[in-house]
């Protein structure tokens, strides 16, 4: 039997953010901080906050629509649609099968991968599979969250952070040698309590008193996280790189998760490279979650960024622990 080697690649891509814009200033007058903290311990300048009747698929479904229209694809071509998110809109069904239904898309499956703020970078590494292995032609693959309802807003070690948005793109069969080269994904469970959402789950059911102790809020030990993204995502985006047989010096541009740009400055430094190598949006739109890389993905496409034939790395790390590395040449 004939063995034909696939290459997958991203076809297209879109990404949405909600409309309101959350300043630093706006947010000295909810808590104790101020701009000059935020910006020089975070970058972030302002980030984006969803309407009270704007939930998860609600962004997902505009970022799609995006990246359809940019695949220059109808929706009845896709096939699989993942959506990668940690603010669902129920604990089910799945986001995705609410994206499918609003897409009107009738011939797909569809799942929801939570991994954090790596969940984009599983759910693209889950998609080329099925696609490799011909389970699935098309695949949409959406980062999407409106982390803003799980942040305690009184919490300024945490509310600063955040931002609500999503991103997607279109995966399916590309020219040979192009698309994804090379994934390396990791997971430490031993490290969970660093950040969680304490109760809602089967652990902690919701009730009266966990609302009123606040522990259905995102809570971080922001210091140890930190330490660890920085060494574990210079370390994925070396292991990724080998996987493809290539070293930090071909790298065009790298695509973090953007959590905090102290983490993408260590980065550099780690991994030999020049800042200008790294694509940086969370002074405006903050730590996005798992919607961060596919926006900065499409940001940077869109700004033209990227050439064909570029060697493109996106790299997360986040709660579970989980990280992951992708190189794509483009
Ligand atoms: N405004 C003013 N002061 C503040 C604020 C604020 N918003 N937040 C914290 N501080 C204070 C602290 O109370 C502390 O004060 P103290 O020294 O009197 O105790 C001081 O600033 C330093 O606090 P640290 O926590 O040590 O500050 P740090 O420099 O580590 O910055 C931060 C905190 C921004 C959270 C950083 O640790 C970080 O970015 N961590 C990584 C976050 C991340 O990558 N998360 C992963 C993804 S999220 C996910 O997976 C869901």
């Amino acid at each position: 039997m004939e063995t034909r080697f696939k290459s997958i690649g991203i076809a297209g891509s879109g990404f949405y953010v909600p409309k309101k814009v959350l300043t630093n200033f706006d947010l000295e007058k909810i808590v104790d901080t101020t701009d000059n903290w935020i910006r020089t311990r975070t970058g972030v300048r302002e980030r984006r906050i969803a309407d009270d009747n704007e939930a998860t698929s609600d962004l997902a479904v505009k970022a799609a629509r995006k990246a359809l229209e940019d695949a220059r694809i109808s929706p009845q071509e896709i096939n699989l649609i993942i959506v990668a998110t940690l603010s669902p809109d129920y604990l089910f069904p799945s986001t995705a099968c609410l994206v499918q239904d609003k897409l009107g898309i009738k011939d797909a499956w569809a799942f929801d991968i939570e991994a954090a703020c790596s969940a984009f970078i599983y759910a693209l590494s889950v998609a080329e599979a099925f696609i490799k292995s011909d389970t699935c032609k098309t695949a949409l693959v959406i980062g999407a969250e409106v982390f803003s309802r799980i942040v305690n807003w009184k919490d300024r070690n945490t509310c600063v952070l955040m931002g609500d948005g999503a991103g997607a793109v279109v995966l399916r069969e590309v020219e040979n040698g192009k698309g994804i080269l090379s994934t390396h994904l990791g997971a430490d469970g031993s490290r969970a309590h660093l950040l969680k959402q304490p109760a809602g789950g089967s652990r902690l059911p919701a009730t009266e008193e966990t609302v009123r102790q606040g522990l259905h809020y995102f809570k971080m030990q922001g210091n140890e996280v930190f330490k660890l993204a920085v060494r574990i995502m210079s370390e994925s985006v070396i292991t990724a790189l080998k996987k493809g047989s290539l070293s930090n010096k071909d790298i065009d541009l790298i695509i973090p998760h953007q959590a905090n740009i102290r983490i993408l400055n260590a980065m550099a430094k780690k991994l030999s490279l020049p800042m200008e190598k790294f694509m940086v949006n969370l002074d405006k739109y903050g730590n996005t979650t798992a919607a961060s890389i596919p926006i900065a993905l499409d940001e940077a496409s869109k700004q033209g960024r990227i050439k064909e034939g570029d060697i493109v790395v996106l790299v997360a790390f986040g709660a579970g622990l989980t990280w992951g590395a992708t190189v794509i040449r483009w």
